[in-house]
């Protein structure tokens, strides 16, 4: 068994503790939260002991940590586990600046834990499959792509600007393109709209979209919002498309199948990332913890490497870079 804690017990943070709680291969040994009424809260509800910070909980015999710590949190919390010799699953982004993704990278390499970034679209099959169309050839060479995630305002007005929309939501899309298409991303032209956060008092962008060049001459489109009002069907609208010279490919994630109209409006619950179903999480989020500890007990290699973390990174580095100077800039090549 792999002793595990939790290290953030908030909205994704409840959610892996909960997947980690049933996997067979794990042993639920702490949560870790500042906060001590929320992390109290959850360590009660899943059986487990409460931990106030990391250095406590590395005093105990715990193997692995899932870090879910809010974005600019991320580096000290990660480096310090990791050079402590402890694997690591951290949620995304990896690090909310490419010096921040670079020192965890380098704390990874040295310090004996092992790192996986959990970018859940990995262990969507919609994405998954997409990936392996392009790879097989199905639509011939990617000519040009869009993709993007649009979530609601109460998102945005939740983070109240400790992070940007393109890492707090963008990243997923800016992985999968790079990811499916095979291609890097290597200069963007961004610019960012701020009509809604600041109507609420709050400093950040609505939303980003990007124009981006990718290796080999193909072209694309990023979009990422927190810009939709919550009234709507569904929590995020997500979409991929990429038109090849053999033909088309579409992944279309505000319909997960099953839509509910009832007093309260039209509903489309969340069919495939964290579905709760007689009481249990299941879906991506499940699959991606059930990887990390298979990996970690197989010693395979996890599905997507550090470096792929950090190009991403890389990307959101740039179109914030481009968003500031209002010119196209050049992604870092990492
Ligand atoms: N994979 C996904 O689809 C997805 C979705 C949402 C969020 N996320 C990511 O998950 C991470 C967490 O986001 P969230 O929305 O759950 O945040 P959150 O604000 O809901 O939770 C963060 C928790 O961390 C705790 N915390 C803060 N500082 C701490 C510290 N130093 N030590 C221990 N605990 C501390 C807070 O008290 C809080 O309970 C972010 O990186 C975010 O980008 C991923």
């Amino acid at each position: 068994m792999i002793n595990v804690a939790v290290v953030g017990a908030g909205f994704m943070g409840s959610l892996h503790a909960r997947c980690a709680a049933r996997d067979p291969r794990a042993n639920l040994a702490g949560i870790v939260d500042t906060n001590e009424e929320s992390g109290r809260a959850l360590a009660q509800r899943l059986d487990t002991k409460y931990l106030g910070t990391a250095e406590e909980a590395l005093k105990e015999d715990i193997d692995a940590f899932i870090v879910a710590l809010p974005d600019r949190l991320h580096v000290e919390t990660s480096v310090k586990l990791l050079r402590n010799g402890r694997s690591v699953l951290l949620e995304k982004p990896m690090a909310d600046t490419l010096d921040g993704a670079r020192a965890i990278a380098e704390a990874a390499s040295e310090g004996g834990g092992r790192l996986m970034i959990g970018h859940i679209l990995r262990f969507d099959p919609r994405y998954a499959m997409a990936a392996e169309a392009v790879r097989r050839g199905d639509i011939g060479e990617v000519v040009h792509v869009s993709a993007g995630r649009l979530g609601t305002q109460s998102i945005g007005l939740k983070l109240n600007g400790s992070s940007s929309v393109c890492f707090y939501i963008g990243v997923h899309d800016v992985d999968a393109v790079q990811w499916i298409t095979g291609k890097r991303i290597e200069r963007v032209y961004s610019r960012a709209v701020s009509k809604i956060m600041p109507s609420h008092g709050v400093d950040s962008e609505d939303a980003i979209f990007s124009t981006v060049e990718l290796a080999g001459g193909a072209i694309g489109h990023l979009f990422f919002g927190w810009s939709r009002p919550d009234t709507g069907p569904f929590s995020i609208d997500g979409r991929f498309e990429i038109v090849g010279t053999k033909g088309t490919l579409e992944v279309d994630v505000r319909d997960h199948g099953l839509r509910i109209f009832g007093p309260d409006g039209y509903k489309i619950p969340d069919g495939q990332h964290w579905p709760e179903v007689y009481g249990e999480l299941n879906g991506d989020l499940q699959a991606e913890v059930g990887h990390f500890f298979e990996s970690l007990k197989s010693g395979e290699p996890f599905t997507m490497s550090v470096d792929d973390a950090v190009r991403a990174v890389a990307v959101n580095d740039a179109i914030l870079r481009s968003v500031e100077s209002g010119q196209p800039e050049t992604v870092t090549q990492v």
